[in-house]
């Protein structure tokens, strides 16, 4: 049976993916920022097995793991977990700056770099929830935007490295979807919220799963999901 360490499974598309792949009896490992949220994912998944670390801060994520059990087995690591903070360049503080990118790029790597050896056995997969703004960076979306970018980066570097130990690498690039973040952008922007205008998370979480379930014959590299109203 495969097992699945994904981040982000608290809420919108890694949710999704968690409860899709919890339905079908697969093995999640599933990450939490603190030991309270740990307790809640692990009620809403039974079964399933948690690991604890602060994406915020990738520095310590090396001390967390250590003194927890980390799973042997791992054929897919979902990087799903993100955050997002608008505004114009000219007001952006570092500390803005450093959390999107310590949750969005940093950790992601952080996190890869202690999956390896696991993923090298399984020939395994790993998946990165980009965005649209991974590829393009529009006005006032700069430090998002440049996280998803160097998660681009992080994706195709990792995926000519490691293509002869046999791992596929896929990023997801999502446009808007309704989950809290999408609520929160909306908040930032200014503008009102109405989620059936936006992709539904299912529908993200179906593209993932096609990906990690692809005959080994092929990997996808790159899959760009638009709102289809
Ligand atoms: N929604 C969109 O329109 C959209 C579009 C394109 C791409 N994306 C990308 O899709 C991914 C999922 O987004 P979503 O829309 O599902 O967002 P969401 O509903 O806000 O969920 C974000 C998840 O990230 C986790 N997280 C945030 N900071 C963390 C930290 N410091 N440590 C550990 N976990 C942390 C949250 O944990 P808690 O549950 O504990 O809060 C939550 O589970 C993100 O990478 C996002 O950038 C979203």
């Amino acid at each position: 049976m495969a097992t699945h360490v994904i981040t982000g499974a608290g809420s919108g598309i890694g949710a999704a993916v968690a409860r899709r792949l919890h339905a079908r009896g697969d093995e999640l490992v599933l990450h939490a920022r603190d030991a309270g949220r740990a307790k809640e994912l692990a009620a809403e998944f039974p079964g399933s097995r948690t690991l604890v670390g602060d994406l915020a801060d990738p520095d310590r994520l090396s001390w967390a793991f250590s003194h927890q059990n980390m799973p042997e087995q791992v054929d897919s690591l979902l990087h799903i977990a993100g955050v997002v903070d608008l505004g114009p360049v000219g007001e952006l503080t570092p500390k803005t700056w450093r959390h999107q990118l310590n949750v969005n790029l940093v950790a992601p790597a952080e996190l890869t770099r202690h999956f390896l050896p696991q993923l090298r056995v399984s020939q395994g997969h790993v998946v990165f929830v980009n965005s649209g703004a991974g590829l393009n960076a529009h006005a006032e979306w700069s430090a998002y935007a440049a996280s998803k970018h160097g998660l681009k980066a992080l994706a195709d570097s990792l995926r000519h490295e490691e293509h002869g130990n046999g791992i596929r690498v896929t990023s997801v690039y999502p446009g808007r979807t309704a989950s809290p973040m999408q609520v929160k952008v909306h908040q930032q922007e200014g503008k009102e919220y109405d989620a059936s205008r936006w992709i539904d998370p299912e529908s993200v979480a179906t593209t993932i799963l096609l990906a990690i379930d692809l005959p080994r014959d092929a990997e996808v590299n790159d899959l760009t999901v638009r709102p289809g109203r």
